[in-house]
């Protein structure tokens, strides 16, 4: 008998993954037989999961905090991408072979496309934050030749590593923010601005005007990043379309057809998030 395509995500905590709500979309809008369910794994259960996963021959899975890192070790095949941004978020099998990439910078790349296509003829560009999220903005900007990147963030010593990682340059925050005329592109992925957190200290009177602006964080959709780059007229690109596309890749892999990003699927997401659609 044929198996059902079963598919996953896994972390810990991993009640608040909206990946069902986008897999289950897709699953339905293509007709498609097939699961994808939340499946909390902790941290000394992760390779016990891998097992079962083989064994039963499930298709694969999204894999989110805190096994990014773990699971390269416990997979056959590790993409370049996702060694070069140093985690994994998607595992499939390619015949008995379990892989692993990365498809976050790919998401940010698609988003971006979608909602400021001229980001890929930007020549400089700023990218504030140092954690997972900001190695895989970096990778997709080097993809797209953007020629002058600069990281900064709160803690430099991060940044510096990140700029060793990814051959590009490191700033100080401070100084960076008080003065964001140089660039073309400024990318915010840091929690700063969101609930009690206080915002970053931006000076986006100092902008291009013709700069974008784009955060990759999406709960809330409108950061104070967001708001205030707006307030000085310069082109936005809120975080949502990021998770929608880095989901692509792994559906088309599990359950082979090609999904699409589209205004439903958004809108369902943003009723979820408790925004209006
Ligand atoms: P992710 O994987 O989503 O990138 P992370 O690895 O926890 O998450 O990274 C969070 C980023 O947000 C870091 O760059 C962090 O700065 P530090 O390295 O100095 O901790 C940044 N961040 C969090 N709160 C911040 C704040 N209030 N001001 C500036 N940066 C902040």
């Amino acid at each position: 008998m044929h198996e059902e395509a079963r598919a996953f995500v896994i972390g810990y905590p991993i009640a608040h993954s909206r990946s069902p709500l986008i897999h289950r979309f897709w699953l339905e809008q293509l007709r498609t037989m097939g699961s994808y369910d939340r499946l909390e794994v902790l941290p000394d259960a992760l390779s016990e999961f891998v097992k079962q996963m083989r064994a039963k021959k499930w298709r694969g899975c999204n894999v989110t905090i805190p096994h990014k890192q773990a699971i390269m070790d416990l997979v056959d095949d590790v993409s370049p991408e996702a060694r070069h941004i140093g985690a994994a978020n998607t595992l499939w099998f390619d015949d008995d072979q379990l892989k692993a990439t990365n498809t976050d910078a790919y998401g940010f790349a698609a988003n971006m496309d979608d909602y400021a296509p001229r980001w890929k003829s930007a020549k400089t560009c700023l990218i504030i934050g140092a954690g997972g999220a900001a190695r895989a903005v970096i990778y997709a900007c080097r993809q797209v030749g953007i020629g002058s990147i600069t990281i900064v963030n709160r803690t430099t010593t991060k940044a510096e590593k990140l700029s060793e990682d990814f051959d590009v340059q490191a700033a100080d925050m401070t100084e960076a923010l008080r003065d964001i005329s140089p660039f073309e592109l400024i990318i915010n992925t840091t929690s700063a601005g969101m609930g009690d957190i206080s915002p970053l200290p931006i000076d986006f009177k100092s902008a291009q005007s013709a700069a974008i602006a784009a955060d990759i964080v999406y709960a809330p959709l409108n950061t104070q990043f967001l708001l205030s780059a707006r307030a000085h007229g310069l082109h936005t690109v809120d975080g949502l379309g990021m998770l929608l596309h880095q989901a692509v890749p792994g559906f088309e892999k599990w359950f082979g057809r090609r999904p699409k990003v589209n205004l439903p699927l958004r809108r369902l997401i943003l009723s979820d998030l408790g925004e209006p659609t």
